[in-house]
């Protein structure tokens, strides 16, 4: 790595992330049915069919990755909580071997001096609550608000952040409009419920989490950076309107209270009724604001209905996500957040990485790939936090090779290499580049 721990603040903070349905094995303790499982049990969802059944097997072999964690120096671990593994039908009766799981896991990364980040809410909704509607349902907002005060009630005390919802944006979008994900629906009156209704759960567990008397609350998006494909008007208004939808309306509900205009003129006559009503609780203060960052993608005009757009093929190197490099993003959204939403709050970059095509050669995988991104991107954080940004942490999305949901198993963005048939784990050269950067001397 081109840098080191003494060339960032005392305070600064190095982690590396994760998520429940990705790593444990959905499979194993009692845990409930989730619209992932039946997502990708239908046929052209998720190359291959493939599932979170078994995953990296983390939910037997925490003990171990949490090693890892900490050996390579880190500082936060970022994990999720699965809600079906803690109450298997969404709501009612708990799992004691859900909520046992989580207890050890907390505890685990306190014994080895790690700082637990846990995010409630990273994608698989029980399927008893898809069948209600899932995410278009408003009493979804309750429904989450009651699993936060179990879940909370049993580690809250003993966490150093929490965040209701990962990414808003692949919550509603990505799954209601694109269909690229569980639910897999392609309808806008859907989308414009999930919008406002993800960030009416993440305000009502926020709230909870309050009344618990949990601090260091926030709110994790991720961003794409939006270049124009052509010089033409028609082009720029239309990369106006996907940075809107992508990179404004969440942060303008929670950071402002209101939606921004050029998505409420898609969207408005879809919304639920009275949604105005909800936009206290919803831009109720929080403690910093994560930014997920990995691309950028070339946005132009094309016919049809609103929103009318449609992505273009980009000329940078892409990763094998197919996603172009584009370090300068990360630098653009970091002052954007500070500059238009976020102000004094802390930033912290909640997730950045790279899927490489990792092989294991002579025991090693020698990801140089990874740590130039890595570096890139490290890079555009020291100049934000050099132009008295308030970045606060960056954390690498992954630690291990996991569950890359529609793309299955093929798509690998760990630190540490997982074999999907034996599970072995082999720390890649970025692994222990980092590890040597982080050293404190
Ligand atoms: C964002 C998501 O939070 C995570 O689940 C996913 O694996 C990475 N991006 C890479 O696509």
């Amino acid at each position: 790595m081109q840098f080191s721990r003494s060339d960032f603040p005392d305070d600064f903070l190095f982690g590396t992330a994760t998520s429940a349905y990705q790593i444990e094995g959905h499979s194993f303790g009692g845990a409930g049915q989730t619209h992932w499982d039946s997502f990708a049990a239908t046929p052209g969802n998720v190359a291959k069919a493939e599932t979170g059944a078994t995953a990296c097997d983390h939910y037997h072999r925490w003990e171990a990755d949490l090693d890892l964690v900490a050996a390579a120096g880190f500082d936060v671990y970022r994990f999720s909580t699965s809600w079906a593994r803690v109450m298997p039908e969404g709501r009612g009766a708990p799992n004691p071997e859900g909520l046992d799981f989580y207890d050890r896991l907390i505890d685990g990364m306190l014994e080895r001096g790690l700082k637990p980040a846990a995010t409630l809410y990273h994608w698989e909704l029980p399927s008893p609550l898809a069948d209600l509607g899932g995410w278009r349902n408003r009493d979804v907002a309750g429904w989450f608000g009651d699993f936060t005060e179990v879940i909370m009630g049993r580690i809250g005390d003993r966490l150093w952040s929490a965040a209701p919802i990962n990414e808003p944006w692949c919550v509603s979008w990505l799954s209601h409009f694109l269909g690229h994900h569980a639910p897999g629906l392609r309808d806008i009156r859907a989308t414009a419920r999930a919008m406002h209704h993800v960030l009416l759960a993440h305000g009502t567990a926020t709230a909870a989490m309050r009344g618990l008397g949990m601090t260091n609350l926030g709110a994790v998006c991720n961003f794409e950076y939006a270049a124009p494909a052509d010089d033409s008007a028609e082009t720029r208004a239309a990369t106006e309107t996907y940075d809107a939808i992508y990179n404004q309306f969440f942060l303008s509900g929670i950071f402002r209270g209101t939606y921004p205009e050029a998505v409420l003129a898609g969207l408005e006559a879809h919304m639920p009724d009275r949604w105005q009503d909800d936009m206290a609780l919803i831009s109720q203060p929080v403690d910093w604001c994560g930014l997920n960052y990995y691309t950028r993608k070339l946005i132009a005009a094309a016919p049809g209905p609103w929103p009318g757009l449609a992505e273009v093929d980009g000329p940078l190197p892409k990763t094998e996500m197919g996603w172009e490099i584009y370090p300068d993003g990360l630098h653009h959204f970091l002052a954007m957040a500070a500059r238009d939403f976020t102000g004094d709050t802390p930033l912290f970059v909640t997730e950045n990485g790279m899927a490489a095509p990792d092989r294991i050669a002579n025991g090693k995988v020698q990801d140089d790939d990874r740590i130039a991104y890595i570096d890139a991107h490290v890079a555009k954080v020291r100049q934000a936090i050099a132009e008295g940004v308030p970045v606060k942490g960056y954390f690498v999305w992954s630690l291990m090779d996991n569950y890359e949901w529609a793309l299955g198993y093929d798509k690998r963005f760990g630190l540490v290499h997982v074999d999907f048939d034996t599970l072995e784990r082999t720390p890649k050269a970025s692994y222990h580049a980092l590890a040597k950067a982080l050293t404190r001397s």
